[in-house]
């Protein structure tokens, strides 16, 4: 009944909740520290909070099919035309609707490694051939792609700021594979505002490039799920036209409008997370582990044990991506979190070193 590929495919692995924590090592779920999934650790402003209230007064309807409004407030913030935006289920839901609109059975797809591992689950749906390309701590210089055959692929699959990697892919080299590839070129920007480097600016000029956003990360609305994808027209419509109708609740897409008009709040967050980001970089350099220079809201560090069971002993949870593929070694990512959360982590890290 169900199709062969699909007993191939290994369910996408969501980090380890509180309550997993608790059940596992019987400690209380309000005193474990979640730092496994990338989330933003600060609530949402309160115009968000009151946006997404004021909503619920009318879910008895369905909302606009077109989102126009999310869409006119998305253009606005990364300076594009509103019919370069397609809006989706958080940028999960318009990663799939990329595969669905463009892969047939067979199509090559190109995924670096180590990068975030649903690209391939949502390639591997569609039948299409996968090749991982082996990109040491995603470095995607001008020499990796020079060596690149893309010509032929119907997507190559970039992530910048990477999962788990924490770094960017320089704009020129992103431009080089777009102009070799004739198929279309996923610039996967989730974290970008992180770092405020973007290739946006790029979807105006190689009509084969399409950048994917979230508002799971600097926006914080992980739970609420938002995400989309800024590209030329013609590739938008054939997104719009596949994408499920009101594929985004009222409530959400209220929110998110909310959250780009609370800019300011969201800056402030971001800045408090770049600034821990690089406390916790230093403190664990110190300690003795090797840390990937991020521009994200995580970090990779590099340990020569497990140390990830180890932290969940203690009621920590990060996530252990030792085994994935193009890391060789055990390997944890940690996510950014409030300052005292982080304190406790490299506490606990510094005990964990010494064993
Ligand atoms: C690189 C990358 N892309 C996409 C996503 C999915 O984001 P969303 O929550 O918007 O579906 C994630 C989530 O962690 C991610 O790390």
């Amino acid at each position: 009944m169900v199709r062969n590929v699909i007993r191939f495919i290994n369910p996408y692995k969501a980090g380890k909740s509180p309550s997993d924590i608790a059940a596992m090592y019987g400690i209380p779920e309000g005193d474990v520290v979640k730092l496994g999934s990338n989330e933003n650790p600060y609530p949402p402003s309160e115009d968000v909070k009151e946006a997404y209230i004021r909503a619920l007064s009318g879910v008895n309807r369905y909302p606009h099919p077109d989102y126009g409004e999310l869409k006119r407030e998305i253009a606005g913030y990364t300076g594009v035309d509103e019919e370069c935006i397609s809006a989706g289920n958080g940028a999960s839901e318009v990663l799939r609707t990329i595969c669905d609109i463009t892969l047939e059975p067979f199509d090559r797809v190109i995924i670096p490694v180590p990068g975030y591992s649903l690209y391939a689950m949502l390639a591997m749906v569609r039948d299409a051939r996968i090749e991982f390309i082996e990109a040491p701590e995603y470095k995607i210089d001008a020499e990796l792609v020079e060596s690149l055959d893309v010509q032929d692929a119907k997507i190559v699959f970039l992530c910048s700021p990477n999962n788990p990697t924490g770094n960017i892919i320089p704009g020129e080299e992103i431009k080089r594979i777009a102009k070799k590839c004739n198929g279309i070129v996923v610039v996967d920007e989730v974290y970008a505002e992180f770092t405020g480097k973007s290739c946006i600016e790029l979807t105006k000029k190689y009509s084969n490039l399409i950048v994917v956003r979230s508002f799971s990360k600097f926006f914080g609305l992980a739970g609420l799920r938002v995400g989309y994808a800024v590209g030329n027209p013609e590739i938008v419509s054939a997104m719009e036209k596949c994408r499920l109708p009101f594929n985004i609740s009222i409530a959400a897409a209220m929110a998110a409008i909310a959250a780009i008009n609370s800019i300011d709040y969201y800056m402030e967050v971001r800045n408090k997370i770049v600034k821990e980001r690089k406390r916790l970089a230093k403190e664990l350099k110190r300690i003795g582990f090797f840390v990937y220079p991020s521009e994200a809201n995580f970090i990779l560090i590099k340990s020569d044990k497990e140390i990830c069971s180890e932290l969940e002993k203690k009621g920590i949870i990060v996530r252990d991506v030792t085994g994935f593929i193009g890391l060789s070694g055990f390997h944890a990512r940690i996510t950014v979190g409030l300052p005292e959360e982080n304190s406790r982590l490299i506490q606990a890290m510094a005990t964990i070193s010494q064993c």
